[in-house]
């Protein structure tokens, strides 16, 4: 063995390239060739048979079935439809926006986003993110992409993050009882790294349709990735915060509508590595309650 090959260099190496998790028991051989069809399948990974006793406790608060219980998808991809044999981005989003508009319920397209095999960030996963809270809110949050505590227990904003958007809700009479939170990507990026344009474009057709079907009143978007993938603008958040922006409705599944009145704020992420800016992010969320109690209290 080199000097260089010590087990301690390497394992610096793999979380150097992001790899700083282990997911699994056994690795998994991802260039392995499709076991062909008439072979009974390989045996799941141990990862992916041993329950994840967090992602499969019932969510009382969020009213379909808790999708997080549903495990990313297989570690085996399948042999004809994985992403490298589609032809284009577009290709894919296509086929997602089908799928999408397919769901008529909440549970319906948790179950399609755990079928759909078009993203590979649903290999690298632990767990399906799609929401937590209740679905039934006027308020609607949409964050970025879920971290590594959010990939372990299959929730959203759950980690330090996640604790710090808690308190910015607490601190105007919400929480998870009367918010809904999901975010643009539903699979966690290896290593935190921002989501590429590509896996939004992929994605968003089952965001829009997740937006159709839970019908907020108001959207709070968190964030640069999420303000500017929803409005489809490309001015970075400082820009965006602090001011409604319409969220036009697309009509994924049914009937295209009036727009819904979305907020940008800054990222809870954001504001634990500049403080500073939290007074900006109050005023946000105080404006958000303004009209909350203006338009839509009953
Ligand atoms: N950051 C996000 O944008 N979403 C999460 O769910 C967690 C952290």
């Amino acid at each position: 063995m080199e000097p260089s090959e010590t087990p301690l260099n390497m394992l610096a190496w793999q979380i150097e390239a992001g790899a700083d998790e282990a997911i699994g028991e056994a690795p998994i051989n991802r260039y392995r060739s499709p076991a062909p069809v008439d072979l009974p399948a390989p045996p799941p990974s141990p990862a992916a048979a041993a329950p994840n006793p967090a992602a499969t406790a019932p969510n009382p608060a969020a009213s379909p079935p808790n999708p997080a219980a549903t495990p990313a998808q297989s570690s085996f991809p399948p042999p004809s439809s994985s992403p490298s044999s589609l032809t284009s981005t577009d290709t894919i989003a296509k086929s997602a926006h089908d799928l999408a508009a397919a769901a008529t319920d909440l549970a319906a397209l948790a179950d399609a986003l755990a079928r759909f095999d078009g993203c590979a960030l649903a290999d690298t996963a632990t767990n399906l993110v799609f929401a937590d809270g209740n679905s039934n809110a006027q308020v609607m949050i949409i964050g970025e992409a879920p971290g590594a505590d959010e990939d372990r227990q299959g929730l959203p904003f759950v980690g330090l993050a996640g604790q710090l958007l808690d308190r910015m809700l607490g601190t105007i009479g919400l929480d998870r009882s009367s918010t809904y939170i999901s975010n643009i990507l539903p699979w966690r990026p290896p290593g935190n790294r921002k989501p590429t344009p590509n896996e939004v474009t992929i994605c968003l057709p089952f965001l829009r349709r997740h937006i159709e079907l839970a019908e907020p009143k108001i959207l709070v978007l968190v964030g640069g990735t999420s303000a500017q993938a929803l409005l489809g603008v490309t001015q970075g958040i400082t820009r965006l915060r602090g001011r409604w922006h319409d969220y036009p409705r697309h009509g994924i599944g049914s009937e295209a509508s009036s727009p819904i009145p979305a907020m940008p704020i800054f990222h809870p992420a954001y504001l634990l590595r500049k403080p500073g800016m939290k007074r900006e992010a109050w005023r946000d969320l105080r404006e958000i309650r303004r009209r909350i109690d203006a338009d839509f209290s009953a």
